[in-house]
């Protein structure tokens, strides 16, 4: 029987909810004891935990957010305060804390395995940015959200016969940019993975429009440039001006999609299997379709650049 530790921690994604019940209900059929700690690393510098049960996880599969609260911590850069969330996972006698969350919080993970507290990280984050895994928890359903925002602008936008900028999330990353672009059937595309080039772009939408197209939807990643940005530049170089939607923090709300809950259910029931076998240090993803345990220092050294035959696909398939 061990005693394990749970948190999420950075930014909350929809499926957060689902690995914490498997973790949960996994380590309770298992024969260990589980203990949520309370927004993220906070919760372990402040001691701030509850002994959870299967009843505590009830009905919260299907719900986005997290119920045991996340925060971005900048404080746990501290090495005095990752002593103090070391000191209490030793006064609490825990044997491994699993931490649900992203690259920034498993970088506070390293620190804490340093000083000798076991940790195992799962990846939650709607940015699908980390190496290690296929798919982060939360991306599929920010995906839908985002596509589901195209095909209503799209309606507007072909009936106004203009051009929006929808702007999405993503510093590093053009994942949800990319996928929710091509299911969206986006006329352009931008990502901080591939150059930005103005008359490529600004010569999309006048061809498209030349040819009869009734609207042009440009999916932008918030690290490119913000959606005003580009329309201030398009504005420029068509002299037209261009609507701008950001979609902000809409896209890491709502209920996890069915492919979230089997991801979240997966790791999170081999993430209590991975840490009672002493198995510390690495985070499991699934790639492939496999489950697999990475080292925490290797999913962290690059963000995950998107696929480009996606991005060529895209930019194939729009006339
Ligand atoms: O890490 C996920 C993410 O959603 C990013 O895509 C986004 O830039 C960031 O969080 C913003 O989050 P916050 O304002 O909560 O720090």
């Amino acid at each position: 029987m061990k005693r394990i530790g749970v948190l999420t921690s950075g930014g909350d994604a929809p499926g957060m909810n689902a690995a914490l019940r498997a973790v949960v209900r996994m380590g309770i059929h298992r024969g260990h004891r589980i203990f949520a700690f309370y927004n993220g690393f906070r919760g372990v510098v402040e001691n701030d935990s509850a002994e959870m049960y299967n009843r505590s996880v009830g009905d919260i599969l299907t719900r986005g957010g997290t119920i045991i609260g996340t925060t971005r911590y900048p404080d746990f850069k501290n090495p005095d305060v990752v002593k103090r969330a070391a000191r209490n996972m030793e006064l609490l006698e825990m044997d491994g804390l699993i931490i649900i969350g992203g690259d920034g919080s498993f970088r506070g993970a390293i620190e804490l395995q340093k000083l000798g507290t076991n940790v195992l990280g799962l990846p939650g984050t709607i940015d699908n940015d980390i190496n290690g895994t296929d798919n982060t928890i939360g991306f599929d359903t920010a995906v839908d959200t985002v596509v589901g925002a195209i095909r209503k602008l799209r309606d507007t936008a072909s009936s106004h016969g203009r051009t929006i900028i929808i702007e999405v999330m993503g510093r590093k990353s053009g994942w949800i940019a990319l996928k929710s672009g091509l299911a969206g059937g986006a006329e352009a595309i931008l990502v901080p993975e591939i150059p930005f080039d103005l008359d490529e772009l600004s010569h999309v939408i006048e061809s498209g429009m030349a040819r009869g197209k009734k609207h042009s939807i440009v999916v932008l990643a918030e690290g490119v440039m913000s959606a005003n940005e580009l329309s201030d530049k398009l504005k420029e170089k068509m002299g037209v001006s261009a609507n701008t939607v950001v979609l902000g923090y809409v896209q890491r709300g709502g209920g996890p999609t069915a492919n979230d809950i089997i991801l979240a259910s997966r790791l999170g029931a081999r993430a209590v299997d991975e840490i009672a076998s002493g198995n510390s240090g690495v985070m499991v993803g699934e790639i492939k379709g496999d489950l697999v345990a990475s080292p925490l220092e290797e999913v962290i050294v690059e963000t995950s650049i998107i696929d480009p035959t996606l991005f060529h696909l895209a930019s194939y398939l729009v006339h």
